[in-house]
């Protein structure tokens, strides 16, 4: 069974990653690995742990965390063996609660799989980017394949002058054969990288 993780990047109250998320949760429920009972895909919402900006005295690779929060997350983060990242771009990068999650580890993200579902008004391709650049010093294979939704034709809202309204996912008819293919290598990678991983804990 390979345990994959939707992780929610951004925090802010009435934001549209929420609706993403579950989107990407429905739409893996029809991919085939998981209807098999193969691969489990959950969504982890960073806006649960109320991570604090980095508080922690040692850097995160010496494993040595000093609050309950980081233990929690650490927790969380290693029960996973992979990772599909829903991130938003924020000013052409990763929303800053995204990027302080993943500073406040280290060795539970290693020699784990990671693919993206990004949005924006270009499908937050320029945090996606960034993120592989982040998620590569953390030791994360990053697949190829991603899926983009913009937010003026995969979302739909009641009405768009009103800021307030986060709208509702409604991608095209491209996106989920994206997420599904992007789900065959992450689950393929994640799998891949278990020899490692169980290396790794047992030094
Ligand atoms: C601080 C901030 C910066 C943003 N910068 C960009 C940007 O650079 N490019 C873009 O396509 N959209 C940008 N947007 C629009 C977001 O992609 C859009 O509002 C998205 O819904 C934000 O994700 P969230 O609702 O999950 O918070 C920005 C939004 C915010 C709040």
């Amino acid at each position: 069974m390979t345990r994959i993780a939707v992780i929610i990047g951004s925090t802010r109250p009435g934001r549209r990653g929420a609706g993403v998320a579950q989107w990407v949760q429905e739409a893996a429920g029809r991919h085939e690995a998981v209807k098999a009972g193969d691969a489990t895909v959950e969504i982890v919402d960073i806006a649960e742990f109320k991570l604090p900006l980095l508080d922690e005295a040692v850097p995160a690779a010496f494993g040595q965390y000093g609050n309950e929060h980081t233990q929690k997350w650490a927790r969380t983060i290693t029960s996973y063996d992979g990772f599909v990242f829903v991130t938003p771009e924020y000013n052409r990068s990763v929303p800053a609660s995204l990027k302080n999650a993943i500073d406040f580890l280290y060795h539970e993200w290693s020699n784990k799989a990671a693919g993206f579902v990004s949005y924006g008004t270009q499908g937050g391709l320029r945090a996606v980017e960034h993120l592989r650049t982040t998620l590569a010093e953390v030791k994360v294979a990053d697949v190829a394949t991603a899926v983009g939704l913009q937010i003026f034709t995969d979302f739909t809202f009641s009405d768009p002058t009103n800021p307030l309204d986060p709208g509702t996912v409604t991608p095209g008819p491209q996106q989920e054969p994206a997420l599904h293919k992007m789900l065959d290598e992450v689950i393929a990678w994640s799998g891949a990288l278990k020899p490692l991983r169980a290396q790794a804990s047992a030094v």
